[in-house]
């Protein structure tokens, strides 16, 4: 049995080995689109969600950035301050080739999120969750006190995931269950298809975590963070469920949450 150290470190050295994968894919092509003054992440959740949080002049905070290119996105549709937060040594130097290509000032920072103590607490209008942060995290509690300490009185969290219902199903095709939703151990992979590039095997082991809905939305409540937005959709953000849109039986499979600190 692991403990939180050793998880998120086998975790680190796979994001490290995706990175080199992911440079390849696509990211030596976007070094040459991120200049454009209106290169934008976001989809249309996103579009219609940013205008009603309204980023002008935020100050943000995104824990998980991977390599920044959501993060430098905010930083061009107005905020103010941003700060970029990822374990992986090999994403946050991807994230600063990008941030420079954009031409943006943004700070980024290597950081295992639960050894972060007091450094930023207080600071931020936004804590921006995107797709695929959550499951990487064997201690969601912790996380969360994290993410509310950043945030300042009245900021918000604003979390657009894959929804916890998909781990049930079935990655290749079909809607099969064929996991349980409240699975409390680690799911472990091992060369496992990049989500970007399938045909790219990474080898390294990871431990992904599930956490159901009442989870999250508990430890908003436990955390002083209150719901005043909660949707769930249809489509796939995750480049790993699109075939369950086409399913006889679509389950949800993403949901967009904006909560607002005291
Ligand atoms: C799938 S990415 C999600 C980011 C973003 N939505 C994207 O699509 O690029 C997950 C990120 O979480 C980071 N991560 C995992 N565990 C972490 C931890 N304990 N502290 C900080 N970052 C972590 C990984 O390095 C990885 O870059």
């Amino acid at each position: 049995m692991k403990n939180r150290e050793d998880y998120t470190e086998a975790n680190r050295t796979m994001w490290n080995e995706t990175a080199a994968v992911h440079q390849t894919t696509y990211v030596d092509d976007l070094l040459k689109r991120i200049k454009a003054p209106d290169y934008c992440t976001f989809d249309t959740v996103e579009q219609r969600l940013f205008e009603q949080i309204g980023l002008s002049g935020k100050a943000v905070v995104q824990p998980s950035c991977n390599n920044s290119r959501e993060l430098i996105a905010v930083k061009k549709a107005g905020a103010a301050r941003c700060l970029g937060l990822d374990i992986s040594d090999a994403f946050i130097t991807q994230g600063k080739q990008l941030a420079q290509a954009a031409e943006v000032d943004i700070e980024l920072v290597r950081a295992n999120l639960y050894d972060i103590k007091h450094e930023y607490d207080n600071q931020f209008d936004l804590a921006y969750v995107t797709v695929g942060a959550l499951g990487w995290l064997p201690d969601l509690p912790s996380y969360m006190t994290l993410l509310s300490r950043m945030l300042k009185p009245h900021g918000k969290l604003f979390i657009y995931e894959m929804h916890p219902a998909m781990i049930m199903f079935e990655t290749e095709s079909g809607s099969t269950v064929v996991n349980d939703y409240f699975q409390r151990t680690a799911y472990r992979e091992e060369n496992d298809a990049d989500y970007m590039n399938p045909d790219a095997k990474i080898e390294s082991p990871s431990y992904w975590f599930q956490h159901t809905l009442g989870d999250i939305l508990g430890q908003c409540i436990d955390h002083g963070l209150n719901i005043n937005h909660f949707e769930e959709y249809r489509h796939d953000i995750s480049n790993v469920g699109a075939h369950l849109e086409q399913s006889e039986h679509c389950p949800p499979l993403c949901f967009s949450l904006i909560a607002q600190k005291n």
